[in-house]
């Protein structure tokens, strides 16, 4: 999520990464989205808090950069 602010793609992450808005809610791509951790409780129930998301939806704010995420593709969600 900083990363993305960073570049000011168009990301917001109002609560600062606290996994308490889902403004930070993006759409990895599929042949990503088995490369990243799993998602914690708290995420998945921020998740299922917006109203539209899609398999691999994550919250970019719980997602810690490491160098092989490098070249990692998402799609901004819509805001709500
Ligand atoms: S920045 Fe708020 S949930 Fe990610």
């Amino acid at each position: 999520m900083e990363i993305l602010r960073d570049y000011k793609v168009g990301i917001e992450g109002v609560c600062g990464g606290s996994c308490d808005c889902g403004t930070c809610h993006v759409i990895v791509a599929q042949e990503w989205a088995g490369k990243l951790p799993e998602p914690r409780d708290e995420e998945i129930d921020a998740l299922d808090e917006l109203p539209l998301i899609e398999a691999t939806s994550r919250l970019s704010c719980q997602i810690i950069w490491a160098d092989d995420l490098d070249g990692l593709t998402l799609t901004l969600a819509e805001a709500a």
